[in-house]
């Protein structure tokens, strides 16, 4: 098979296409044939060196969707959609970056679909980020104001949608003035343009502050953006665009104000529902969602898709199709 394999930590050029044998089907593992596989802002941070444990060579890809090749659990069919995630998937194993990859039975959702593969691929990791961040870590209710800190991503993008389709009034940031109308055109209803503080034109919009605020920047902009929620109001980290794993100073009492709540989202596998995914898949069909998907590349184009996502030039989703 034709795999693209990460051989050291470093650039996009580090990643090298292979020839390579077909894994080896064993007990409590299916054999996937991948058809298409979305490109994620972590796999960036392992190629260049950033996740402990993660050993080189390795064939990279936290996700994938494709047809069971075999399973010997018989579980599924041959032939069977599927969606594999996370459970170290690229990272400990070898994952989606490949014609062929072999995962855990656990970490393999069947569905169905007629969607094209490369809307497909789009959808597993960024479906259970932006469902397991509104609906299990913020409790997203109806009539609430939620605030998208680092709103252009591919997560920020679909968090508002489906934060949209459950009534919520939706503030989105970007850093970058031309990224308004994209953001308007998604359903943002307003946009702060972010210059690392947004909390004065928050107040100055919203004098009582936010009930939610999903934060994909990360530690660079937390503290201002627990200055921003109402009272008992929660700030959901999920996401890290700004680089900055750790923070040089925090003081509870003070950068939280009294009755404010901080939470993180690390999902996993576990984290995602089957039947929530068959139903997100069927709202794509029927037109209730929009995906943003920027770029699909081909797999001899993966340095390219790797270069394209360090540079920060996608306005959605990156797809690898097969
Ligand atoms: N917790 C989880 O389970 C989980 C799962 C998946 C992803 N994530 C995280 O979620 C975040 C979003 O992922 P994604 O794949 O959707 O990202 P993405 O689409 O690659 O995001 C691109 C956007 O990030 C913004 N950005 C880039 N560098 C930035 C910086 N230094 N400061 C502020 N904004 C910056 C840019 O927005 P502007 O130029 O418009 O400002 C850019 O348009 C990532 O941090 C990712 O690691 C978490």
């Amino acid at each position: 098979m034709k795999a693209a394999v990460t051989t050291r930590a470093g650039e996009p050029s580090v990643i090298e296409l292979q020839e390579l044998p077909i894994p080896e089907v064993k007990p409590g593992w299916v054999l996937i044939k991948v058809r298409a596989f979305g490109l994620n802002r972590s796999e960036l941070f392992t190629r260049q060196g950033d996740s402990p444990n993660v050993k080189f060579p390795r064939i990279q890809g936290i996700e994938c969707v494709g047809l069971v090749e075999d399973d010997p659990s018989i579980t599924f069919k041959k032939g069977q959609k599927v969606a594999a995630i996370m459970g170290g998937m690229g990272r400990f194993f070898n994952g989606g970056y490949a014609e062929y990859t072999l995962v855990p039975l656990e970490i393999v959702f069947p569905f169905q679909s007629n969607l094209p593969w490369s809307t497909l691929g789009s959808i597993p990791e960024m479906f259970q980020t932006v469902s397991g961040s509104l609906n299990q870590a913020l409790e997203l209710k109806t009539g609430e104001l939620l605030l998208i800190r680092g709103g252009t991503s591919s997560i920020g993008m679909l968090a508002c949608q489906l934060a949209k389709t459950m009534g919520v009034v939706v503030i989105s940031t970007t850093r970058n003035s031309n990224k308004e109308k994209a953001l308007k055109d998604n359903g943002a209803d307003y946009v702060l343009i972010d210059d690392g503080s947004v909390v004065q034109q928050l107040r100055e919009l919203i004098p009582q502050g936010v009930h939610k605020v999903l934060e994909l920047i990360g530690t660079r902009t937390l503290k201002d953006s627990l200055k921003c929620i109402a009272q008992k109001g929660v700030v959901c980290m999920t996401g890290i665009l700004g680089s900055e794993w750790t923070m040089k100073s925090f003081t509870p009492m003070g950068d939280i104000h009294s009755l404010g709540r901080l939470t993180v989202y690390m999902g996993e596998a576990g984290n995602m529902n089957k039947n929530l995914l068959q139903d997100f898949i069927q709202a794509i069909e029927d037109g209730n969602i929009k995906l943003n998907i920027d770029k699909i590349f081909s797999l001899d184009q993966i340095v390219e898709a790797h270069q394209y996502m360090e540079g920060n030039h996608a306005k959605g989703k990156l797809v690898v199709e097969i």
